[in-house]
């Protein structure tokens, strides 16, 4: 098969993790005989820095001309004054409107090897496996005005929380469909609907779009106390869908149940069929260009990418099962080491390659 791959690396540790992720494509496309293609892109701050746009034409158009996209992460100390349009965050957020990225998927599974590596006790963690539908080119995010005002004569600001109904109902169209076709059946819609009128449209959207999927359970959830039953019960959860901020806050909480936020992928889909794969953490600045970083989370997206936009579940289930056998060898990037002898970014994924290698090599 031959595909052609957008990559677009952006800031911090996000150039670390996708250069480790091309490597371990690259290793794919030799033992499973495909030719990938990769185009990279500036976006965040080093387009602010080479270009003076954080999301420059020329990328756009590599992305468009590509069957999938992989992004790093964007953003940095070095931007955080700059005025809004000017911050590497606004690129992302542009990307994902330009390309309707709409419906991100952010799957929470644990591995058996890192169950001693969560903050909580194993028992609560072991069989943990969800995944957060979020809304993402809507929302507070998106919504105008977004501005510093004059009100009742007095410095103010104001952020809007905007969403057509049609928005609403294609997120949740989107959850109830994997509930359906690919989970176990029970949906839980995050919302805060005891204060919010968009919350009390999303509820009535939901209760109209179950009516044609009778066999999937939905449940209403205010969203502090989802973000109390992740940590007291996340055991009871299939899909959680929910809007933009929301979905934001909740996946960081809910990556800790996996012993990291370095391990959390993500797939951003597209209404058009063009999908971004991007790890849910990001630039860390705090540990950029040490080569610490835990690239797993990427590693997972584009096992994701691999699945979803090229039909590949082979190749996508080969890096899965490197990655669980690298993890339960003992290997493991620094945030997960728990003080003890930690893999650089690059030995962590040499030992995915290595392990997908010697697998596949085994299967032939
Ligand atoms: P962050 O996700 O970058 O980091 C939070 C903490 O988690 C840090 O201590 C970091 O070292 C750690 N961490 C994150 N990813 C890790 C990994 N792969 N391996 C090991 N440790 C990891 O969040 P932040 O510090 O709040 O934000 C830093 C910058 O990243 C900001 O500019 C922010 O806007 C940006 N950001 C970008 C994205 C994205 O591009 N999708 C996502 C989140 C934050
Ligand atoms: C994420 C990030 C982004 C978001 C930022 C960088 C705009 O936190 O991808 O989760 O809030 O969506
Ligand atoms: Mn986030």
């Amino acid at each position: 098969m031959k595909k052609r791959i957008a990559l677009l690396p952006g800031d911090g540790i996000g150039k670390e993790v996708v250069d480790v992720t091309v490597e371990v494509l690259k290793t794919v496309a030799e033992h499973f005989h495909h030719q990938f293609q990769f185009d990279y892109g500036l976006i965040g701050g080093d387009a602010i820095d080479q270009k003076g746009n954080p999301l420059p034409e020329e990328t756009i158009a590599i992305c468009k001309q590509a069957d999938a996209i992989i992004l790093g992460a964007v953003g940095g100390p070095k931007w955080d004054q700059n005025p809004m349009e000017l911050r590497p965050e606004r690129g992302l957020l542009a990307l994902r409107k330009e390309l309707d990225l709409f419906a991100n998927l952010r799957p929470i599974t644990t591995f058996d090897s890192l169950l001693d590596s969560s903050p909580l006790k194993k028992e609560y963690v072991n069989g943990v496996d969800f995944v957060i539908v979020r809304e993402l080119t809507g929302g507070l995010y998106f919504g105008k005005p977004s501005e510093r005002i004059t009100y009742e004569g007095q410095e103010a600001v104001v952020d809007t929380l905007l969403y057509k109904r049609s928005e609403i109902e294609r997120i949740i169209e989107s959850a109830f469909e994997i509930a359906s076709k690919r989970r176990r059946k029970h949906i839980t819609s995050v919302d805060k609907a005891n204060v919010l009128e968009s919350s009390r449209v999303w509820r009535e959207v939901a209760e109209e779009v179950a009516k044609r999927y009778p066999e999937v359970t939905l449940e209403h959830m205010l969203v502090d106390n989802a973000a109390m039953q992740l940590i007291r019960s996340p055991k009871q959860f299939d899909v959680i869908v929910t809007e933009n901020m929301f979905g934001d806050i909740l996946s960081d909480e809910a990556s800790m149940i996996t012993g990291s936020l370095g391990m959390l992928a993500s797939a951003s889909l597209s209404s058009t069929g063009l999908h971004l794969y991007e790890p849910i953490h990001g630039s860390a600045p705090d540990i950029a260009g040490k080569n610490i970083a835990n690239p797993v989370a990427t590693i997972l997206s584009a096992a994701m990418m691999l699945r979803q936009s090229f039909g590949l579940e082979e190749e996508a289930k080969a890096i899965e099962k490197a990655v669980d056998n690298v993890l339960n060898s003992g290997t493991r990037t620094a945030d997960l080491a728990q003080g003890n002898k930690a893999a650089s970014t690059k030995q962590m994924a040499e030992e995915i390659k290595n392990a997908l290698a010697d697998d596949h090599a085994i299967l032939n």
